[in-house]
């Protein structure tokens, strides 16, 4: 009845900083064998000074627990190839954002003209430093995202032995991109498989479920879900857990971000038993990451999730997680 996974990984994660940091680092420590960490902090980390003194204070959050901060850098299109390669073994990826689209990404690129991006890029796919993206122009907001694959093509065009992992996907249009490129893959998030702009904005406003990129329509969610449950060898999961304060949440202006780290082995394994691929669980949680991001080493680590009832708690610290006060149907042993 129970299920086992062997070093569960989250390829993308927001721990922040700072007391937010204490508050939810252990909780992602505690179920994940090792995380994507993304790089937004205020200011994002752009060196290596702020990258090792990010990973040495996320694992004093973390104490003893068995658990990798994959690190990752704020893309620049000034890394220069000699940078690149005196940071590369502090590093797993660098994560790339256009300016403004999403929390604390002002001083992320514009553009996207190839052939200033290339200096960095080659350099990256020389030194196999994947390139993680947020990938959103400033449209629709509905559209955002379908108008990103044609970036996408262009850069995985371009820079064909570069890979390119195409943050939190949301639309059948990314879904379908990957099957187009060898150098592209993706993450897909906990939510994004859960709801679709009818639970964010349906009825009364929740903004414990609004993000970037936004849930979109049902025929998304449902390519989303094709992908994840059959454990697609391209997809993997990246919950993009990233918790604001509830007074930030809770406002006239509302940040954008899911908390789900303390409950996404939970409902990712009732997700994957209700639709009967519980045995392509571990591949789509550990094994297709590790393939996808093949330099990174998984401590051992084993989970036990039970089919015990788990009740989501109305916060942890001032965060307020998504589920709260429900009670979800597996618990981890
Ligand atoms: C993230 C955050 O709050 O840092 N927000 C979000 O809605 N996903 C940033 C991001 O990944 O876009
Ligand atoms: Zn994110």
């Amino acid at each position: 009845m129970s299920i086992t996974l062997h070093s569960p990984l989250d390829m993308h994660l927001h721990l922040r900083d700072g007391e937010m940091l204490q508050t939810v680092a252990p909780l992602s420590s505690e179920t994940f064998a090792g995380a994507i960490v993304m790089p937004n902090l205020v200011p994002p980390v752009t060196t290596k000074e702020e990258l090792i003194g990010y990973k040495a204070r996320i694992q004093e959050a973390i104490g003893n627990d068995t658990f990798t901060p994959y690190m990752t850098l704020f893309f620049k299109p000034t890394y220069t190839k000699a940078f690149l390669e005196s940071v590369k073994d502090e590093l797993t990826a660098i994560k790339l954002y256009p300016a403004g689209i999403t929390t604390n990404s002002e001083g992320g690129v514009s553009g996207f003209d190839i052939e200033e991006l290339r200096p960095t890029l080659e350099a990256m796919s020389e030194l196999e430093i994947p390139l993680c993206i947020h990938g959103e122009t400033n449209g629709f907001v509905m559209d955002r995202e379908a108008e990103f694959v044609a970036i996408y093509e262009k850069l995985a065009t371009a820079f064909p032995k570069l890979t390119i992992i195409m943050e939190h996907i949301t639309t059948k249009a990314s879904v379908e991109a990957l099957d187009k490129f060898d150098n592209l893959y993706a993450t897909i998030t906990l939510h994004h498989l859960l709801i679709t702009l009818d639970d964010v904005a349906g009825g009364m406003l929740q903004p414990h479920l609004f993000c970037k990129p936004i849930a979109k329509r049902p025929e998304d969610r449902e390519a989303l879900r094709k992908v994840a449950l059959e454990a697609h060898p391209k997809v993997m999961f990246g919950s993009d857990s990233a918790p604001h304060p509830q007074h930030a949440k809770e406002a006239c202006g509302c940040a954008a971000g899911v908390f789900t780290a303390p409950i996404a082995l939970q409902v990712l394994a009732d997700l994957f038993k209700q639709h009967s691929t519980i045995e392509n669980l571990q591949k789509f949680v550990s094994d297709n990451a590790k393939k996808i991001y093949k330099h990174i080493t998984v401590p051992k680590k084993i989970v036990t999730l039970e089919k015990k009832p788990f009740v989501v708690p109305a916060k942890y610290g001032n965060v307020i997680p998504m589920y709260a006060g429900e009670t979800l149907k597996y618990s981890i042993a």
